[in-house]
This record gives structure tokens, sequence and C-alpha cells, in this order.
């Protein structure tokens, strides 16, 4: 998704932006643009395709500052030169660049054309660039609050005039904006990455906020009212986690990294003194989560499908009826909320439009929600007001690993806690915190059979068609399996509840279509292994992720992971999965970091 980085201060301005759109580029774009002010003028360069065509294009030591600098994602008009941002008025005196959608920009456009003005590009955030100008304001703010009071939709947008140096001037309203503090100058940015390397001292603006920003500090303001305090917030990212180190790919690292990420989402939550758990950040009392009678859970991708596995843990846990639903879906419903269900809202980056809006129109109607969230201090964290979260670190690779685990154990603790407020026996308490405390050990174990996972992926590398089936507790890990599959390598792949393979699916089950079939030694072992021979007699291959022991089935190929508890064994279950889509997408050779057309935080609708 489209990305921001400002810089004000003594420096070149030049160098910091172009580093912080380097950190932006795990987000997904297609074109990048880079404004500075120079001696009353701006210098603006833009390219499509990646940070580094856009490097080609700028002269050797480019002067100039205070900057803005973009990646876009296209919404409104293709991707091309004349689309990036920045978008500049007609004099070239003010550069904008936007995160979000004017949806009234169709109407400014036309109202802008009749006064004779000239676009350059099919966005609908140049339209931003030609409001600002035609404001006629004694400074930039008011001149950029005057444009702001006209647009309908969203945006997180950075304003430089080249007239007046000493200030960028940025809002929000639906699309991060975070302001970075330095030593006698200031960063801006859409995501904190873009920061870490200045700064770990930032501030979030929220919705409808306008911030003056100088090298000496930043003045914050509502859109139509006066000052209001927007207080610092220091974060605990460290810059190396934002490198690959030694792995070749962030998606690799961050597989790599669940021992460690489960031992901090653990880290402090597990009470044996009552065999249940403790979560800091829920600030609901005992008697508020008795009230609830069923629980509803949000998110979108993987935020969605670790939110499957949880509704199962709830389930099973707590005895308490409890669903997941895309957030993207549930908001445009016109869902019925009631008082006594309790909503869980999931994102690793806090910042997913549709799942933040789902919050919010739970908020609206009167519901009790809490978050599972990565990134602190993140818009649905905030707007969420409490939850759970993971401490996974930054996680960089478009798709999702370590933070699906870790939101799966995030449910596992909660569901615990739950139950154990209801009727969990302290025995069932005891028996999963031990089996919580063992996973890191587990998922190392499963890490180390990478070889053969790799050996195993290269029956895939040249398939078109994939299918991933499960039961119950299997089926979420097999949507996950088909998605990451899919998201890396480009390879359809379809998951389906295992008991739904003959009414449909069957009849493309060919020996050139692989199944994964996931495959718990629990009590529908059985039932699933008579899947597998219904695949087999259609001479479709079959691979399957199970538990050590004896198979009654001769299968094309078997990883094995450790047992756990059975509630807990899809999240075991899932690691193979991600290395499996790891080493299909390295032998076909595909952006695995980036994958084509998506983004790590959907901002947009
Ligand atoms: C995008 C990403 C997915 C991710 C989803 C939800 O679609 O491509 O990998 O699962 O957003 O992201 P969130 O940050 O809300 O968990």
């Amino acid at each position: 998704m489209c990305g921001i980085v400002g810089y004000i201060g003594e420096q070149q301005a030049a160098p910091i932006l172009m580093e912080g759109l380097h950190r932006l580029e795990y987000r997904g774009y297609d074109s990048a643009g880079i404004a500075l002010a120079t001696g009353g003028e701006l210098k603006v360069f833009k390219s499509k395709g990646k940070v580094r065509d856009l490097e080609r294009l700028l002269p050797d030591h480019p002067k100039g500052t205070p900057g803005i600098a973009h990646t876009r994602w296209a919404t409104h008009g293709e991707p091309s030169d004349r689309n990036a941002h920045p978008h500049c008025d007609a004099r070239n005196r003010y550069a904008i660049v936007h995160n979000g959608i004017v949806e009234n920009a169709g109407a400014l456009r036309a109202q802008l054309e009749a006064k004779g003005v000239v676009f350059r590009s099919e966005t609908d955030s140049e339209v931003l660039a030609h409001l600002i100008a035609a404001m006629d304001a004694e400074t930039l703010i008011e001149a950029v609050r005057g444009a702001l009071r006209l647009v309908v939709g969203t945006y997180g947008l950075a304003v430089l005039d080249s007239k007046r140096p000493d200030t960028i001037v940025v809002a929000r309203n639906g699309s991060p904006v975070i302001l970075g503090i330095g030593e006698h100058e200031m960063f801006v940015a859409s995501d904190v990455s873009a920061l870490v390397r200045h700064t770990q001292n930032v501030v979030h603006l929220d919705d409808g906020d306008v911030a003056v920003v100088r090298a000496d500090g930043y003045e914050t303001f509502t859109l139509d009212g006066g000052p209001i305090v927007r207080a610092p917030l220091m974060i605990d990212w460290q810059v190396e986690s934002l490198s690959k180190g030694s792995f070749d790919h962030f998606m690799r690292k961050e597989i790599a990294e669940q021992p460690e990420a489960i031992r901090r989402v653990l880290s402090g939550r597990l009470e044996s003194r009552f065999s249940t758990t403790h979560i800091g950040g829920l600030e609901f009392a005992a008697r508020e989560l008795l009230e609830a009678r069923r629980i509803k859970i949000l998110g979108c991708g993987s935020a969605y499908i670790a939110g499957c596995v949880g509704a199962q843990l709830i389930e099973q846990l707590a005895r308490l009826p409890a669903h997941a639903e895309p957030a993207s879906e549930f908001r445009y419903r016109n869902p019925v909320i009631e008082p006594d269900t309790l909503y869980i809202a999931v994102s690793q980056s806090g910042e997913t439009f549709d799942t933040l809006s789902a919050v919010q129109e739970v908020k609206r109607k009167g519901a009790r929600v809490f978050g599972i969230v990565n990134v602190v201090g993140s818009t649905i964290a905030r707007e969420c007001g409490r939850g759970i979260y993971l401490h996974a670190g930054p996680e960089v690779a478009v798709v999702s690993t370590k933070t699906f685990t870790s939101t799966a154990i995030a449910f596992a603790l909660f569901a615990i806690y739950l139950g154990r407020l209801r009727d969990l026996s302290a025995a069932n308490g005891a028996r999963l915190l031990t089996a919580l405390a063992a996973l890191p050990a587990q998922v190392e174990a499963i890490l180390a059979q990478e070889q053969k996972i790799a050996t195993l992926a290269r029956a895939f590398a040249n398939t078109r068609d994939a299918y991933f089936v499960g039961r119950a507790a299997g089926f979420p890990v097999a949507m996950e399996g088909a998605l990451k599959l899919k998201e890396v390598s480009y390879i359809h792949a379809e998951a389906y509840p295992a008991s739904e393979l003959k009414h449909g699916p069957l009849a493309l089950i060919a020996p050139e279509t692989p199944t994964v079939i996931v495959l718990p030694r629990d009590e529908l072992f059985a039932k699933n292994t008579s899947t597998i021979e219904e695949i087999r007699a259609r001479r479709g291959p079959t691979y399957v992720v199970t538990h050590p022991g004896t198979l009654p089935v001769t299968v094309d190929g078997v990883i094995e992971v450790p047992k756990s508890e059975p509630e807990l064994d899809p999240i075991l279950l899932n690691i193979p999965l991600q290395l499996l889509a790891y080493h299909v997408a390295l032998a076909r050779g595909t952006d695995i970091d980036q994958p084509r057309n998506l983004a790590k935080s959907v901002t947009v609708e």
C-alpha cells in the first residue's frame, strides 16, 4: 500500500527520504517519487516501478530540504510516472503526497477544470495540490485545512510549500500519519518502520488531526478547531529487526523467528498458580466477560484465518459459541450487533481499513470489542483501546507467518482465561499451560526438517492447481496453507473441508493435482485417512502433515510435526506449510517478500 516519508531539518532530505522509501517497500507499491524544496522552488522526481528506478533518476547529490516522498499503490489511474506522487499545483509551488482515496475527486476536478486548471495525472490525489493552491491562505496549515474541508474521503497527507520551507503540514483521516522526533529535525511517515533508523520517539496522529511540523518540533490541531495535545510515545522496535540478516528473504527470517515470537507472546502471561493466563491489556472485569454469550472475530486475510483457529479454541475451551468472519464482509452487510456478543478484531498491522471500519461499526452500535494486534499504537489498537499485543517484532514480508502463529497463541491465552472463568477445570488449564510452554522447542524441531520440506516442495514447483484439505481443527490450517501457497508461489491453491471433497472438488482430482491433507492424530484420523483413499483412487498425489506414527495408507510425501495437546495441534501443523509455500516459491523464482498485486496492510477499501 501507499507509503509516505517526510523530513525537515538541517540535513539534505533526499538520502533520508530514499532510505525511508526503501523501508516502506515491503508494503507493496507500483511507483515512487520525491519532492525537495530548494531555493524557493520544488524539485520533483517520480517513476513507475521500484524505488531503485527512482534512484536512477536522481542527480548524484540531490540538494534540498525539507522534502516529502511516496510509494504509490494504484487505485485511481494506472501505475505510471505521471500518476506517481508527489503531485504539484500548476505553479509548482506546493507538493503533496497522499495515501487514501478522495471520494469526491470527480466533482472537485470538474470544478477546478472549469476554472482553467490543467491536470497532469489521472489520480484522485492531484486535486489536493490544486485545492491547496487555490486557497490563497496566510499560512500553509490554513491552506491545507481549507482544502480538506472540501474533501470527502480518506487521507494521510503531507504537504510542502517551496516558498515556506520551514514547515511541512500533515493531516490524517483514515490513513496513518506518524511523526518522528529527532534532535533539531523531524520525520514524517505512514509507518514506523520508515522512522526507526532515526528515532524511537514517535507521535501517532488521530483521525481529524492536522499538524504543523518544523525542524524544532510540532503542533497538532483538529481540522476545524484549535490545538490538541498528541503526546510522543517510545517504540521498542530495533532497527536490526528490519534487516534480513543472514537470510535471503524476510519471509524465511520471520518463519525462523517463530520460537522467539512465541516466547514473547507468552511472556508474563502464564499464571500457573491458578492454572490460567494473565492478559494485562484486556481490562475487562471478569463479570463483564462472563456476560458474553457469543464471540465474534473479525479480520482479513491471514488474520481472519487465525481468527478461525481462535474461534475453535474459544468454543473448545470456554464452551461459548464463537465465529470468525472476514471484516470486509461484515462491515458491508449491516450486521446485527447484540450487546451480549464480545467482538475481537485481529490485525497484524493494526491498520487494515476493512478491519478498522468493522471495529468502528461495532463500537457505533454499542458493543464491546478488543484487539489482537502486533503493531503497538496502531490505529486498530487505539480504536479498540484494549486487547492483546503480540510483541512479535516487525513483520516485513507481505505474507504473515510469525504473526499468524502468535495470533493463534494469543487466542489460546484468551480461550484459557475465559475457559477458567467458566468451566474449564484447573487440570485442563494446567495441561494447556504446559503445552503452550513447550511450543517454542517444538517449532524448532519442525524448522529443523526444512531440507526434507524443501525436497518435497520440488514436487509442487510445476503444479498449476493444488488442494489443501482438513477436518474441524485441521480446516483453518488447510485454509492458511492454501493462502500461503497462492500468495507466494502464484499456484492456484484451494482449501476445502475434507468432508466436502466428495461434494464437488473430487471432480478435479487428477494425477497432476496434488492434495495436502492436514492429518492430526485425533478422533477424526480414520475419517481423514478415508479421504486420502478417495483421492488416491482418482490417482491424485497426496502429501500429509501429521503426527509421528505409522500411516495406514500409502502417500506421496509425509511431514511429521511433534504432538501437542489436541487444542493446540493446529498451531504446529501450520508451520511446515509455511516452509512448503516458501520453498515452492523459491523453486519458481517469484518475488517472495513482495508478491505481485499484494500489499502488507491494505489501508483502502
Ligand atoms: C493483506 C495482506 C495479508 C494480511 C491481511 C491482513 O491482505 O496481504 O497477508 O493477512 O492484509 O493484514 P493485517 O495487518 O490486518 O493482519
